[in-house]
């Protein structure tokens, strides 16, 4: 692991307070916003402008955003030299740290290969009919202890923090069997104490058949052995499922989701993501907290999520490492769908880097900066329940903030080379970024 020096930053009642001031843009979050648990419920999303304030600045007391305005009349109030942490951001921009609510960011091995088989014509659902793609990963996963799974977990999320990701949803899925999917869940669990970065668990049993077994039989196992085990294990907050042609069929993922439910965990759905099965209607059925991939996803589709609350989480990278179309996000954004961004970092999607997925989201889903970052920051936080104010810098939010290296907000999906963020704090506290270099060594 790379050490950050930093160690999970905490948020307890020290009376530590930070003042960023002159930001010549402070992206509060979307105009109007208010946190769920202040407005009597509503899911804390968006599907509009974003609020600016201009020579901003914002106060943080014990990690919690207390206060943003005018720097002229903040400052009056709260002086930077009497400040724990006091940040002059003259210049610069100042946004909501990011939030990935789709990755797969425990595993081992390397599949480089794969994207030149990739290049040469195979598909990805041939790899994995070979027994190449997921079920290569879960042959190299099984075999690491907890210790090194929570190293390369860690190192991975020091490259998201210097790309300003500062909270990160995390699946299992590359065990299928009870040991290592609880194995992979104790690495996140471990990798939330130990890193700055707040991560959010996810069980994924049902990922990919494993070899010899059918889809039937080994939806028994999630259901009967996996389930059980995970829920007593009580790391995971999320069941997901890939529903998918020659994976799980619509009947099997219901099933797995229904017994999650029966434990106390939310459904998500990988859905609709290499064909159209009706894996979006089944989270919209199943109350699901998000549906993820969504790029044969129909209108129909979109209107069903919406009416039951389920944010589409769109994974541009994906798309793009795959030669596919992309998802409709701008359709889904006119239809008034709070449209989340995400990652989806995985052996088959090596990117960590939110920057890039806004980049892409404007480039080729035709959405504003704007909408790329209200995607990557408040919806993203609804599509994994973090509805507290975090992805937004509202009075009452963790201080999860970025300083960026340009003046506009925009120089966020505008870069492409390196990261647009200059620093990060995690609950009004700056944390070191230093392994940008760093690839964030992978095991093999
Ligand atoms: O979201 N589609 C299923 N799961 C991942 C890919 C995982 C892998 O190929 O290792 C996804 O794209
Ligand atoms: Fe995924």
């Amino acid at each position: 692991m790379t050490d950050t020096g930093n160690g999970a930053v905490g948020d307890g009642s020290t009376g530590q307070t930070c003042v960023v001031y002159g930001a010549s843009e402070l992206v509060v979050g979307p105009a109007g916003w208010e946190p769920a648990d202040q407005n009597g419920g509503h899911t804390g999303v968006s599907h509009g402008d974003l609020e600016v304030i201009e020579d901003g600045a914002l106060v943080a007391v014990d990690g919690r955003v207390e206060v943003v305005g005018e720097t002229a009349t903040i400052t009056r109030g709260y002086p930077p030299e009497n400040a724990d942490v006091a940040l002059d951001a003259t210049g610069k921009a100042v946004v909501p740290g990011f939030v990935d609510p789709h990755t797969h960011a425990v595993f081992a091995g390397d599949r480089s290969d794969e994207f030149e088989a990739k290049l040469e014509g195979a598909s990805y659902q041939e790899l994995l009919a070979e027994g190449g793609g997921i079920l290569r990963t879960v042959r190299a996963t099984r075999e690491p202890s907890l210790e090194t799974l929570v190293e390369a977990l860690c190192a991975h999320l020091d490259v998201m923090l210097a790309h300003g990701t500062t909270t990160v949803e995390v699946k299992s899925g590359y065990g299928l069997d009870v040991e290592t999917e609880c194995r992979m869940l104790e690495a996140i669990d471990v990798a939330d104490e130990r890193h700055p970065v707040d991560l959010v668990a996810t069980f994924l049993g049902a990922h990919a058949v494993p070899e010899g077994a059918t889809a039937d039989a080994y939806v028994d196992r999630v259901v009967e052995h996996q389930l059980p085990a995970v829920a007593d294990q009580g790391i995971a907050t999320y069941c997901d499922v890939f529903c998918e042609a020659d994976v799980f069929s619509v009947g099997q993922s219901r099933r797995v989701l229904e017994a999650g439910l029966e434990y106390g965990l939310t459904p998500k759905v990988h859905a609709e993501e290499l064909s159209h099965l009706g894996g979006a209607k089944l989270a919209a059925e199943v109350g699901a907290a998000s549906a993820d991939h969504l790029l044969y996803a129909t209108d129909e589709d979109v209107q069903a999520m919406i009416e039951a609350d389920v944010v589409p989480v769109l994974l541009p990278g994906t798309a793009f490492g795959l030669g596919e179309a992309y998802a409709d996000a701008r359709g889904m954004f006119e239809a008034g769908a709070p449209v989340a961004l995400a990652t989806d970092f995985n052996p088959n999607c090596h990117s960590r880097d939110m920057g890039f997925v806004q980049t892409l989201a404007c480039l080729e889903m035709g959405l504003t900066p704007a909408e790329a970052l209200l995607g990557s920051t408040v919806n993203a936080a609804a599509a994994i329940g973090r509805t507290d104010g975090t992805g937004t810098l509202s009075p009452g939010g963790p201080a999860d903030l970025l300083v960026l290296e340009g003046p506009r907000y925009a120089q966020v999906a505008y870069r492409f080379d390196t990261t647009a963020v200059e620093q990060v704090l995690v609950n009004g506290t700056p944390v070191s970024t230093s392994v940008i270099a760093n690839d964030g060594g992978e095991t093999s």
